[in-house]
């Protein structure tokens, strides 16, 4: 395929080269065992053939979504464009040939793109050396697909948890029929590879997912598509937070940069890298109106409250970030594993849980169903939340 570039294009590009996630591209074939050596690669690709990620990094370093910040749209095609698959194809026939699965592949694109999900995997130099030579990230952005929702179908994911994906025809449809704007928050929490969110509008997503294989594939997903999926480090005034009032009014976790969590959405408990671009040490937990009402912070927060004049800036900060993931999201978007049934050791935890809670609750004095007023009650008082976090 050719393309015509124009000024701002290379503008774009410039502005992703000279970024602080890019990375040096590489100078030989060994340069290829570090982590990250495709991304700096990859965002100038990225920049000339679509345009997102410089956009979505200046929005992220200004600290706020203007009006005019236009987003450029990608039209996805239906299925996998054969170029792509064919590209794909011959990367998994390397990775077969070297005795390994379609997750090893999965490995070398998410730790060349440098992605804290991601370790090194374990290939022979001779199928490094033929990936390096066979992978081409442009194609993708030539022939934008759902690509690795098929593709981590037929090989080896597909039933596994229910998982079935969401075919591009009906994710276009549901989110034509929902609409959201792109402020408003949107949860998928059956990610799978992220279908459900290729098409839509909001710049505000959160995705969790049980099964760390599709976990591996959205984040891929996300870095050629839905960079604000990815890699939402600060909130950002008018799409978390109200510039005016100076606080939070959207969903937002503060402990780990990247969207997509790892966990259970039905107990709202997951894990996730700090920091997305760095190699993995380590992950931190985040949760999300956890079932377990132990774990939920801003319900433990709710004595100090009462003293917020008095408290020091770190124990506000806190509080915000507890309050912070405790806002609904304005959209919830998914296919979830509908015939998935729950095991009697899942039951008895549930059960055990709900004792629990009782238990827990009863040394805040009240009964479990009032626990929706605490967290009501907690969330509007925006006082609370006014606070210098910006
Ligand atoms: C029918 S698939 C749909 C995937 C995706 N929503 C789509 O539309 O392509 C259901 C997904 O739910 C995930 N899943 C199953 N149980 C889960 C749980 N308890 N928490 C989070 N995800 C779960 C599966 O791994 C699978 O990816």
């Amino acid at each position: 395929m050719t393309h015509t570039f124009k000024q701002s294009d290379f503008e774009r590009m410039t502005y992703t080269l000279l970024h602080p996630l890019s990375t040096k591209p590489p100078q030989s074939f060994e340069d290829s065992f570090e982590f990250g050596w495709l991304r700096g690669l990859a965002f100038q690709g990225e920049s000339l053939l679509i345009g997102r990620w410089s956009k979505w990094l200046s929005i992220i370093d200004r600290g706020e979504l203007l009006e005019s910040d236009i987003i450029p749209s990608i039209s996805f095609g239906e299925g996998i464009i054969k170029p792509v698959q064919k590209m794909l194809d011959d990367c998994l026939e390397i990775i077969y040939q070297d005795g390994r699965r379609m997750e090893q592949l999965l490995d070398w694109i998410g730790y060349s793109l440098g992605i804290g999900w991601f370790e090194k995997p374990s290939l022979s130099n001779k199928a490094w050396r033929r990936l390096y030579e066979t992978f081409n990230i442009n194609l993708f952005w030539e022939y934008p697909c759902d690509v690795l929702s098929q593709f981590t179908q037929m090989n080896g994911v597909g039933g596994v948890l229910d998982y079935f994906p969401t075919p591009m025809s009906v994710t276009k449809a549901m989110n034509l029929m929902i609409s959201p704007k792109r402020t408003d928050s949107v949860y998928e929490p059956c990610l799978g590879a992220a279908a459900m969110l290729l098409p839509t509008n909001s710049l505000n997503l959160t995705g969790t997912e049980l099964n760390l294989t599709l976990v591996k594939a959205s984040s891929i997903q996300a870095f050629l598509y839905l960079p604000w999926l990815l890699y939402c480090p600060v909130p950002i005034m008018n799409l978390h937070a109200n510039k005016e009032e100076q606080r939070m009014e959207k969903f937002f976790v503060f402990n780990s940069d990247t969207r997509i969590f790892c966990g259970d959405s039905l107990m709202g408990e997951f894990v996730a890298p700090a920091k997305i671009f760095q190699k993995s040490e380590g992950r931190v937990d985040v949760f999300i109106r956890p079932y377990d009402l132990r774990k939920n912070e801003a319900i433990q927060y709710q004595d100090q409250l009462k003293n917020w004049s008095n408290l020091d800036r770190e124990t506000r900060f806190k509080i915000v970030a507890a309050q912070s993931k405790e806002f609904g999201f304005d959209v919830t978007l998914s296919n979830p594993p509908f015939s998935v049934k729950l095991g009697k050791e899942y039951k008895d935890r549930i059960i055990q849980l709900d004792k629990s809670n009782e238990e827990f609750l009863k040394t805040f004095q009240v009964k479990q169903p009032q626990i929706e007023d605490i967290l009501q009650e907690t969330l509007s008082k925006k006082q609370y939340v006014q606070t210098s976090l910006f």
